[in-house]
């Protein structure tokens, strides 16, 4: 049995640490071959490949990125420059057969799951892993990445409460989550946020204000806002920006606004999302040893599972009002739009 593991879309704290679990487990539990494919399905495409080995996969759990590269490559997309009138499908289904790949490990997010369930469809041997900081995959309690990324959002917004209390400012801080509001809510009631406007729950900037108002009334000389990224802002606005600025003209206060960006998916994974890394690689390899495939590895209740990625795709696991952080946030007096 031979494996082709690839990573494709936005890199995240947890790749390197997932392809470890799949591939230390395939090579010493299941007696396995694992080919680690380069730039996710662009390498399918071009066949750059190499054989991984035990060696291979030494230093990888505590490190960024992913070593074996990844791209935006959507195979089922027309094809652009050198693959102008290029059947992709074709090409890569070829090269599966010519590489002699049994199987396809695809670990990425909700672009990554649609491709990987196109080609269950047509009968390529797949099981994927869920991977994005967002957690906006479908069938999956949790993504790794998200644990990751929430922290480093929320040692930011930590950070912030210093030039807000110190200068009376009100800090606007805009994080990822693509059109989910995980981030945003996540961070933004762990590092103490006072308002925290998301995707899924409509904003009006005079109510923002009001709270603002109403906290220096009761004497709080500074206010925290945390802004997810896909909020509703005019066309080519950056959230951040736009509210920082509304803010300022409606209440007269001094904000100022701070967009973390890439930060967020950079550097080491956390330690839980290091052993859910471990654990989804190795269950994605038991999938596999089972000839359970069309099958995204995924956590519900804590327990790792598995569910159809043709119930996966195409859909997104957004924030709703009944949260559990938004009620209890909401009783507390936070503002969420
Ligand atoms: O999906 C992860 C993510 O970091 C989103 O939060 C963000 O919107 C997007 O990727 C940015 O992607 P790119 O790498 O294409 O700029």
């Amino acid at each position: 049995m031979r494996i082709g593991i690839l990573t494709s879309g936005g890199d995240c704290p947890g790749i390197n640490a997932t392809i470890r679990g799949v591939c230390k487990t395939a090579i010493h539990h299941y007696g396995m071959e694992v080919m680690g494919i380069y730039s996710g399905f662009q390498g399918l495409l071009n066949k750059e490949v190499q054989l991984l080995d035990d060696n291979s996969l030494s230093g990888l759990l505590n490190t960024g990125g992913t070593f074996l590269g990844t791209s935006r490559e959507k195979p089922f997309k027309k094809g652009k420059g050198i693959y102008e009138g290029v059947d992709k499908v074709a090409v890569i289904r070829q090269n599966i057969d010519e590489l002699g790949l049994d199987c396809l490990v695809c670990i990425g997010g909700n672009g990554t799951q649609k491709t990987a369930a196109k080609f269950a469809a047509i009968g390529v041997n797949v099981v994927s892993i869920p991977k994005t900081i967002d957690n906006d995959i479908w069938g999956t309690d949790i993504s790794f990445g998200f644990d990751s990324a929430v922290s480093i959002a929320t040692d930011a917004i930590d950070r912030l409460h210093s030039t807000a209390s110190s200068h009376k400012r009100v800090m606007v801080i805009e994080v990822m989550g693509h059109k989910a509001g995980w981030i945003a809510l996540h961070s933004g009631m762990a590092g103490g946020g006072d308002i925290i406007l998301l995707p899924e729950i409509p904003f009006n900037i005079e109510n923002v204000a009001d709270a603002i108002h109403r906290r220096i009334a009761r004497g709080k000389t500074y206010s925290i806002v945390v802004v997810a990224e896909g909020i509703d802002t005019p066309e080519g606005q950056r959230p951040a920006v736009y509210i920082a600025n509304a803010l300022q003209a409606v209440t007269g206060l001094e904000t100022r606004e701070t967009v973390l960006g890439y930060i967020q998916r950079g550097g080491s994974p956390t330690p839980f999302d290091r052993n859910l890394s471990t654990r989804l690689g190795g269950h994605a390899t038991e999938l596999i040893a089972n000839g359970q495939y069309g099958h995204m590895v995924a956590v519900r209740g804590g327990e790792i599972s598995s569910i159809p990625l043709s119930e996966v795709a195409g859909k997104l696991k957004l924030v709703t009002e009944d949260n559990d952080l938004v009620v209890q946030g909401r009783r507390m007096g936070i503002c969420f739009g």
